[in-house]
C-alpha cells in the first residue's frame, strides 16, 4: 500500500481486479455476449473510522460521500447500501484511471469490500454487487455490468445481460499486451455514440451481433488454447469497433504498431475513443511494448491465467 497520513487503525481491507475485455465490448451492451479477463492489477482500499473521504493517490483523487461529484456520489451510493459506520478510505491504484481497465469497477469493488469488512457484519454478497453497481451506474449510465463482475473475479468468463458472469475454460496462459493511447475514454458518451449510430444505421445492429458472435467463438479458442485463433478474433473485433467509429488515430497506431512488431492479433479494448489497446504477441511481447514506447505510448504486459472448465455450481 502506498503510505497514508494518518495513524489510525484500518478496520477493513478490499481489493478489486483490473480487466481487459477480450471481445464483445458495446456488444454486451445491446444484449449480446462479451469475454473478460480480470487482471492480477486493480485496486486495494483501506477503511478507517471516518467521516467518508476517499483518497487515490495515483489518480490525484480526493472526494467525500455527498460532495456533489461523481466520485463524491458513487461513493454515497456504496455506503448507504453497506450501511456501516462513517468510514475514510485509502486506494492504492496500480491501475491507470480512465483508460478502458475497468478503474472505476475495480475501486468500487474494492470500497464496497472494505466497508462490508469494516461493518463487522457478514455483508450479503448480493449487498455488494448491489453497491457496486450503484456505483458504476452514477459514473457510467446504464452499464451491462462486465466490468464490476470481472473486478470481482479476478479470472476470465463469458458475460451476457441475461445470464452474468461465466467463468470460462483457459487451457493455457495467455501474455496480453495493453498499450495505452494516453488520451481518456468516457464510457458512458461511447456508448450513446453507438445507440445513435445504431438509430440512424440499422446495420450498425448486425455489427454488434457479429461481435457477440466473435465473443462466443473467443470462449472456444481460449478452451482449446487456440492463441492463433484469438489473435484472428482480436483484428476481426478491431475492424469491426472501428466501422462503429470506436477507434481513434492512437487507437489505431497501437493496433498496428503491435502488428508490425509481431503480434498475431490486436484491438481496442473497452469504451475506446481513448483508453487502451490489447494485443496478442506469443515471443514478441517485449517487441511490441518497445514499438510502443519508440512510439511515444506506454505499456505493460497482464497475464491471464490458465482456468479448468468450471463445474456448473462453480459458475458465477
Ligand atoms: C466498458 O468497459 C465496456 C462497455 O461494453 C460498456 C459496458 O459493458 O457497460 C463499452
Amino acid at each position: 500500500m502506498t503510505p497514508v497520513a494518518t495513524t489510525s487503525t484500518v478496520t477493513g481491507r478490499g481489493f478489486g481486479h483490473g480487466k481487459v475485455i477480450l471481445v464483445g465490448e458495446h456488444a454486451v451492451v445491446h444484449g449480446h455476449a462479451a469475454v473478460a479477463a480480470g487482471i492480477s492489477t486493480g485496486v486495494a482500499v483501506e477503511a478507517r473510522a471516518g467521516t467518508g473521504r476517499l483518497r487515490v493517490p495515483a489518480w490525484g483523487l480526493e472526494a467525500a460521500a455527498g460532495d456533489g461529484t461523481p466520485i463524491g456520489r458513487a461513493l454515497e451510493a456504496i455506503v448507504r447500501r453497506i450501511e456501516g459506520p462513517a468510514l475514510d478510505f485509502d486506494g492504492d491504484a496500480q491501475i491507470p484511471s480512465r483508460a478502458g481497465l475497468g478503474s472505476s469497477a475495480a475501486m468500487a469493488v474494492a470500497v464496497a469490500r472494505a466497508a462490508a469488512a469494516a461493518s463487522g457484519r457478514i455483508v450479503p454478497a448480493e449487498t455488494i454487487d448491489a453497491a457496486v453497481q450503484a456505483a458504476e451506474e452514477v459514473f457510467h449510465g446504464t452499464p451491462s455490468g462486465i466490468d464490476a463482475a470481472a473486478a470481482k473475479s479476478g479470472r476470465t468468463g463469458f458475460y451476457t445481460r441475461a445470464a452474468g458472469w461465466q467463468p470460462t475454460a483457459v487451457l493455457q496462459p495467455l501474455t496480453i499486451c495493453v498499450g495505452l493511447s494516453g488520451k481518456p475514454r468516457d464510457t458512458a458518451a461511447q456508448v450513446a455514440a453507438v445507440a445513435r449510430l445504431r438509430a440512424r444505421l440499422p446495420v450498425a445492429g448486425d455489427v454488434l451481433a457479429l461481435l457477440g458472435r466473435l465473443a462466443e467463438d473467443a470462449a472456444v479458442a481460449l478452451a482449446k488454447g487456440d492463441v492463433d485463433g484469438l489473435g484472428r478474433i482480436f483484428d476481426a473485433a478491431h475492424g469491426l469497433l472501428a466501422a462503429l467509429r470506436l477507434s481513434s488515430p492512437e487507437l489505431d497506431a497501437l493496433v498496428h504498431a503491435a502488428r508490425g512488431a509481431g503480434a498475431i492479433g490486436a484491438k481496442l479494448t473497452g469504451a475506446g475513443g481513448g483508453g487502451a489497446v490489447i494485443a496478442l504477441a506469443p515471443a514478441h511481447e517485449r517487441d511490441v511494448l518497445a514499438r510502443w514506447k519508440a512510439a511515444g505510448f506506454d505499456g505493460f504486459l497482464a497475464e491471464i491465467a490458465a482456468a479448468p472448465a468450471p463445474s456448473p455450481e462453480r459458475a458465477s
